[in-house]
């Protein structure tokens, strides 16, 4: 983790917030940036609207055992997100032992707001911050305004958001008798614009040290990248092969496999794949031209006090930062229209800003249902003007980061030890609101096609791509087809006894870390061929034979493993046939998958879709343990409920 220190060198949030002269503190526990950037927003908000003097901090970097002696006009407003089984996000481990140590009165001098950011497809929906709330007040410390929550399930968290940030923010007005001014912009950081000509000490994107903005690039004498690689610093690794798993044109489906010898990276058979992505030529042409910044432009950033740090190692230049380092192509958040409107180019536009910004419904129809990007939205509004007033520092400070990509590992470490494999379905679908609208498209999907396509020499120009990246990168990084990658540990792991039987449950890309287990496996087999293994079911589904996922390996790991393995397929479109989904499956085998679950303790794994899927297969298990136990459908559920808390029932759903 960063460490994050005041000039007197103190990690005590008080402390660091008295030393700073700051009058509003603003917390966050983020997992994947969706958090800190709510975070942030909202202390940007409070600046621009009210000139306040905000501190806004990552949980993960402070001491919280003085905050009873916040002074008694600093209102403390927390974000938090909930990740995995309505866990707290890693960074934010030590913050939640904090919460647990407080009694009651401890933090009665406390005043503060709460927003959760979740998803209500899980069970645990918004568990972190819920916990918070109740330890916080628990603890005496006082609520303003009303707790919120963000469903990202409904994909509503943008919406959720700001009906309860106007709300809170009408009665901070009150509580902290606010004045209320234009918008106007506060940067934290001083910005300089450098001599240009790129020298060495100038950042291209190097994908490491990503947060730590005096580190550079180290290699070892025989030109190793020095880790340890983690989410700070990830390792660039090669590519070393990938090809195109579906066999019909319209869709792709891309296997890549990355080469981790070197790096002293470990992974467990179940775990992710990190992939720092980076945006595609077109995208970051389309973003320049619109605020028509000059991509040479090299710059340096330096925080205004100790309590914010720089987001990207620096100097850098704006082709860099736009390329490696700002989500570009994201869904447009409503608030940045309000934090705009006093860079308009003309009053025309101004006004039309101004109206879309405080109007939810004109801004889904008119943006949100187009997928329009920032780019996309603001040439739109202006009808093709540049956006050339709007600073290059309130951009880097206002549009979200880019954030790593994270893959089921459809590789084992038992037999592929210094390989990993993912399975990347490519987004590159006709935009739902018209034909005639840009594609929607995943920015690391559609990289690692380009990869692909350009490693196995056919032209990438010539394929129906329609975007290109710069595959040699900064200094050319990334020749030779590399990209920054760590690992991320998961809980979803194969039961220890080999007896046990295994039903696993992974339609479409869901079956990437099936193909992880059953190569494990085999690979066990191969090393210990007395031993006897449990049954292992393995539900497949796919739409017909031309997206069946790796279906030439299939048979040869039947063949491995005997009895002992058995694959299930349902297919949702052949032709003159019915729609069969995996849950139709276990139906079908009702009697078989009770015997296993209830008989002979089997582990059940479900991968994929969280919303339709997950909750389908939830439901067949329901029905098949109600009817083989007689009991009601909701003391099934409860016992499937126990499963998922000792570890019996396992789901990476996304
Ligand atoms: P589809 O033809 O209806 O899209 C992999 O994507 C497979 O999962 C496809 O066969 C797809 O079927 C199927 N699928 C889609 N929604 C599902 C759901 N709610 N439950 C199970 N499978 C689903």
């Amino acid at each position: 983790s960063i460490s994050v220190v005041s000039s007197s060198g103190s990690r005590d949030i008080v402390h660091v917030l008295k030393e700073n002269n700051k009058n509003y503190l603003v917390l966050y526990g983020s997992q994947t940036g969706t958090a800190e950037d709510y975070a942030k927003k909202f202390a940007k908000e409070l600046t621009a609207k009210f000139s306040l003097n905000v501190m806004c901090a990552d949980v993960e970097n402070y001491e919280f055992d003085h905050l009873n002696e916040l002074p008694s006009d600093v209102i403390v407003s927390f974000f938090v997100s909930t990740y995995g089984e309505g866990d707290f996000p890693d960074g934010a481990v030590p913050f939640e032992d904090y919460l647990n140590t407080l009694e009651d009165g401890d933090l009665s001098n406390v005043k503060y707001t709460l927003f959760g950011l979740g998803n209500s497809t899980y069970e645990f929906f918004n568990g972190a911050a819920k916990k918070a709330h109740k330890k916080l007040s628990n603890a005496g410390a006082n609520l303003v305004g009303i707790y919120g929550e963000a469903d990202d399930g409904a994909g509503t968290t943008d919406e959720d958001y700001l009906s309860w940030k106007d709300a809170l923010l009408e009665e901070l007005k009150t509580v902290l008798s606010l004045d209320e001014h234009e918008q106007r912009f506060e940067p934290s950081f001083t910005y300089k614009v450098l001599d240009s000509g790129v020298t060495d000490t100038v950042s291209l994107g190097e994908p490491t040290a990503q947060y730590m903005p005096t580190a550079k690039l180290s290699y070892n004498n025989e030109g190793k990248q020095l880790g340890p690689f983690d989410g700070t610093n990830p390792y660039v690794a090669p590519i070393v092969k990938s090809h195109e798993l579906f066999t019909s044109k319209d869709r792709n489906c891309i296997h890549a496999e990355f080469d981790l010898s070197g790096s002293n990276m470990k992974y467990s058979t179940g775990d992710h794949l990190a992939v720092w992505p980076s945006n595609s030529d077109e995208k970051v042409k389309q973003f320049l031209s619109c605020f028509n910044l000059d991509p040479e432009t090299v710059f340096d950033l330096k925080p205004l006090d100790s309590t914010v740090k720089c987001p990207f190692p620096l100097p850098t230049t704006i082709g860099a930062a736009v390329r490696h380092y700002l989500e570009i192509t994201g869904p447009v958040s409503r608030q940045i229209f309000s934090s705009l409107v006093q860079f308009a180019p003309n009053d025309d536009i101004k006004e039309s800003l101004a109206k879309i910004a405080q109007d939810k419904d004109l801004f889904a129809k008119d943006i949100t249902s187009r997928y329009f990007n920032l780019a996309d939205a603001l040439l739109y509004l202006s009808n093709g003007s540049k956006w050339d007033s709007v600073p290059w520092n309130f951009i880097v400070e206002s549009v979200p980061h880019l954030q790593p990509r994270y893959y089921s590992i459809s590789s084992s470490s038992l037999s592929e030890k210094q390989t990993v494999h993912i399975t990347a379905i490519v987004e590159n679908n006709a935009n739902p609101s018209s034909e005639k609208a840009e594609p929607v498209t995943g920015v690391t999907t559609n990289l690692l096609r380009n990869i692909q396509l350009a490693q196995n020499k056919k032209a990438v120009a010539a394929s129906n791509l329609p975007v290109h990246y710069d595959l040699d990168g900064p200094r050319g990084l990334f020749k030779n087809y590399k990209l920054p990658v760590h690992v991320r540990r998961s809980a979803f792991r194969l039961p220890s006894n080999p007896a046990t039987p295994v039903i696993m449950v992974g339609p479409g890309t869901g079956v990437a870390p099936f193909r992880g287990f059953v190569r494990d496996r085999v690979k066990f087999v191969e090393q210990q061929p007395n031993v006897t293994l449990g049954k292992h079911l393995l539900f497949y589904g796919s739409r017909n034979q031309d997206d069946f996922l790796y279906a030439s390996e299939w048979p040869d790991y039947s063949k491995k493993l005997g009895g002992a393995f058995e694959m299930i397929v349902a297919h949702s479109r052949l032709p003159d046939q019915p729609k069969v989904y995996v849950q139709d499956r276990l139906i079908e085998r009702e009697k078989e998958v009770y015997e296993l679950i209830a008989e002979k303790g089997a582990f059940i794994y479900v991968c994929g879709d969280a919303k339709g899927m997950a909750q389908g297969v939830h439901a067949a298990l329901v029905k098949i343990l109600s009817n083989g136990k007689g009991i009601t459908t909701d003391e099934a559920a409860e016992i499937i409920k126990m499963f998922k808390a000792n570890g019996k029932y396992q789901e990476d759903v996304w």
